[in-house]
């Protein structure tokens, strides 16, 4: 089941006056911080998503080269497993098939909701999987090296990265996770790997957090601690806006 958001933040004061940017800053920091993640609500016309991100770090390149890139359907892609078609994505974090850092923070902004059905974006704590895991499984899961592949998307656009690293790793005293339905190759016997997809994925299904978008909404979460993915949705034009913002 879907839950909805509890990490909302609106850019207008309850007389419906704008909040002056550093009231709009310390509480979005403040939420991010607490929660993993941020939906940014009442945004003005005025306001600019990318000037706003580029204050939380350098934004970092999609493997097509994209800085400020688009989601929205692309034909012939609706075949396979990929963030540029109207089906559904299975739970991940962004950038498991790359050798380098994840980026730290996603943000997506909408340009053109989607009528009718489906096409919220899914987020869910990834704390809240590790939890269920002793220090002695964590250990495990920071200690092996795991060959992690990349979707069929990317590859019909001649991108095939593979990389080797753990599912955890830390990086100036803080935990990253990676996580991947489909492309971390579980080897025969890890049963703590093999438990960390399978109930990732339980998890994943029955407590996620849905955002429904508005115009110009902002989502932004924490790439080293949440998994996203997406649900289906039937209309052509729905428009998202995406940045990957570096540590
Ligand atoms: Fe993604």
């Amino acid at each position: 089941m879907a839950r909805s958001p509890d990490s909302v933040l609106s850019c207008v004061d309850m007389n419906g006056t704008e909040l002056a940017d550093g009231v709009l800053r310390y509480a979005f920091r403040q939420l991010l911080g607490n929660n993993g993640f941020v939906h940014v609500v009442d945004v003005p016309e005025s306001f600019d998503h990318v000037a706003f991100l580029k204050e939380m770090g350098e934004f970092q390149p999609t493997p097509t080269g994209t800085v400020v890139g688009d989601v929205k359907p692309e034909r012939g892609m609706d075949d396979v497993n990929h963030g540029q078609n109207r089906g559904a994505l299975t739970p991940h974090t962004e950038g498991y098939e790359f050798q380098g850092t994840p980026p730290r923070y996603l943000a997506l902004w909408c340009v053109t909701p989607p009528a009718g059905q489906g096409g919220e974006t899914t987020i869910f704590d990834g704390h809240r999987i590790l939890a269920e895991f002793t220090e002695e499984e964590r250990s495990h899961l920071r200690d092996t090296v795991y060959r992690w592949g990349s979707t069929e998307g990317l590859a019909r656009h001649g991108v095939r990265p593979t990389a080797e690293h753990p599912v955890l790793e830390e990086r100036d005293g803080e935990v990253i996770l990676r996580f991947s339905t489909n492309y971390l190759a579980v080897p025969e016997g890890d049963d703590v790997a093999r438990r960390l997809v399978d109930r990732g994925n339980e998890l994943y299904a029955e407590r996620h957090i849905a955002v429904r978008y508005r115009r110009r909404d902002l989502l932004v979460w924490d790439n080293w601690r949440m998994l996203h993915s997406r649900n289906a949705f039937e209309d052509p034009e729905r428009h998202l806006k995406r940045v990957q913002i570096a540590a």
